[in-house]
């Protein structure tokens, strides 16, 4: 017996020893290098990532089986990525974290492997994959090999799309092909200073282009946040960046056959905001901060917001109203008068495309003048990349509700969620204008001859102007037509949007079966 006793208890020491090890990834020299580059581990990160001991690790004991280059010295548990389950404020998520500390959390094939179990696991239950990345990219050592265990990757992340949310921080390096597994899934959150991604490195683009730039210049986190819109969030460090993973998973569901999650809170829904009668400036030109508007009307004025510092004339993000997950599409007046161009169309047709994936509604915010006009837009393609947006609403089939608090003039009438375009109800303010383009433009181009011919023409024109105004800078001619379901009181939108949310619960929309239709990319 006692000898029974012993055997086992010798094999259970052989499992103990081998799992710290295993927990120890490259050893405690590296941990304290990553610490010291202003890090956390692959396992501090997961730990403070999920609820209280709910890791579960799966793969802890992989490790690679090459030789090449003297890869059979470096032979560490893991393979330089932990990967397992676990819950995030008691939802059930997939996880991957890369480990630096093990051969620079490069990816070979067993790495890989294990991502691509915990993918297709994800995928088979209906669960979200949230990837950690800090890795030097493709193993050298195992060269072809490694490659193919990206492009393993790269194919999941497309099935997957869609169907699971998937969340990448980087939280280290990211160069090379390795890039794109992150670019396809829905949102990539990147810490300052520690992180950088780019196709290739400062090296190569100084040989080649002459650019002398650092790897924070080319592709830190705050420029992929402002300049690329690569990165939908920008955080100062590891905890903030997966506190935002935390905020994220709050208002969107585990997969696209569920509904999101529903947070009850205290905030009356027929709370009365008097201010938001006088938000809207008298003088049309005068800006204001739509974001003032979103956060008075959303449940205990929360707000978060995606691609806060990229194409800041469109506004994305999530609220709650009366406890119910909306995605906010709004035009910002304060910056650029809210006009559509290039990269606020790509902004919002992707945020609108992740909500409709995933079951969550659309509120819309529009004060638009139209689009932007100019070379630099023609060239760069806001017919296609107007085109993105345009079709984005045209294809959502979630709940989409309008309300049009200012100018709505032109083509961005029809593509931001008109009812033409299936929005379910659109409510105007009585501040709202709803026409071809504004009173001045419309004056200079119909009365020309008249404003030319008179006397003053200054006069002449500001009264044009003025009899303009009268008769089309209202929302009273689009609600004769039904193409405003209601002209409602400012201070009343947060009650009429709940109503609204909760009447349209059950919406059911289809669009034409077919393999896919070809958003203009
Ligand atoms: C193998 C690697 C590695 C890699 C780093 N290491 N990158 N091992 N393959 N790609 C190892 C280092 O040898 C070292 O091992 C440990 O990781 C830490 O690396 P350091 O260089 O000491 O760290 P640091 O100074 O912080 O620099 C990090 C780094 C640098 C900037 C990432 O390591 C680097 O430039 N690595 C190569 C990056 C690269 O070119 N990758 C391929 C990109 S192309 P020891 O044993 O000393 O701890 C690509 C294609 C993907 O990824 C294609 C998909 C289609």
């Amino acid at each position: 017996m006692d000898e029974n006793k012993a055997q086992i208890d010798k094999k259970i020491q052989k499992l103990r020893d081998i799992q710290e090890k295993a927990l120890l990834g490259g050893g405690t020299k590296r941990i304290a290098d990553q610490h010291a580059k202003g890090k956390l581990t692959a396992r501090e990160r997961l730990d403070l990532l999920l609820d209280k001991g709910t890791f579960r690790e799966i793969d802890r004991l992989v490790h690679h089986h090459s030789s090449e280059f003297g890869l059979n010295k470096t032979v560490f548990f893991g393979d330089g990525v932990v990967t397992g389950s676990g819950d995030i404020n008691g939802q059930k998520v997939f996880v991957f974290s890369q480990d630096f500390t093990v051969l620079g959390g490069s990816l070979a094939a067993e790495h890989g492997r294990k991502i691509c179990k915990v993918m297709e696991m994800a995928m088979k239950n209906g669960l979200p994959v949230i990837g950690l990345n800090d890795s030097g990219g493709a193993r050298v050592q195992e060269g072809v090999i490694s490659l193919g265990a990206y492009a393993d990757i790269f194919l999941l992340n497309t099935l997957a799309s869609g169907v699971v949310p998937q969340i990448s921080i980087v939280m280290g390096p990211c160069a090379g092909g390795a890039v794109y597994s992150p670019a396809i899934t829905d949102f990539i959150i990147m810490v300052r200073k520690t992180s950088y991604m780019f196709v290739t490195g400062p090296k190569v683009v100084k040989t080649v282009t002459h650019e002398d730039l650092t790897s924070d210049e080319l592709g830190g986190a705050d420029v992929h946040a402002s300049k690329s819109g690569v990165a939908h969030f920008v955080t100062d460090n590891d905890m903030e960046a997966i506190e935002i993973v935390k905020r994220l998973m709050s208002y969107i569901p585990a997969n696209n056959a569920e509904d999101p999650p529903f947070i009850p809170n205290d905030d009356p829904p027929d709370r009365i905001d008097e201010d938001l009668n006088y938000i809207i400036p008298a003088n049309p030109n005068q800006p204001y901060d739509m974001k003032e508007v979103i956060k008075k009307i959303a449940d205990k004025g929360e707000f978060l917001e995606v691609h806060k510092e990229w194409a800041q004339n469109i506004i994305v993000g999530f609220i709650r109203l009366g406890g119910r997950s909306i995605g906010v599409i709004a035009n910002q007046p304060a910056i650029l008068a809210g006009v559509l161009d290039i990269n606020s169309s790509r902004k919002a047709g992707r945020f609108i495309r992740f909500c409709d994936a995933f079951n969550i509604p659309l509120l819309i915010y529009e004060d638009v003048p139209g689009f932007m006009p100019g070379a630099d837009q023609e060239w760069g393609g806001i017919i296609a990349n107007g085109a993105k947006l345009l079709y984005a609403f045209c294809e959502a089939t979630v709940p989409k509700v309008t309300v049009i608090t200012r100018k709505a003039y032109g083509g961005a009438y029809d593509v931001m969620n008109s009812k033409h375009v299936r929005g379910d109800l659109n409510f105007a303010w009585p501040t709202s204008e709803l026409a071809v383009m504004g009173a001045k433009g419309a004056v200079e181009i119909i009365f020309k001859k008249d404003i030319d011919s008179a006397e003053d023409a200054e006069k002449r024109e500001a009264e044009l102007i003025n009899e303009f105004n009268d008769k089309f800078a209202h929302p009273y001619i689009a609600a004769s037509y039904g193409y405003i379901d209601e002209v409602i009181e400012p201070k009343y939108t947060r009650q009429r949007l709940i109503e609204s949310f909760k009447l349209l619960e059950n919406k059911v929309d289809r669009n034409p079966t077919r393999k896919h239709g070809n958003i203009p990319l």
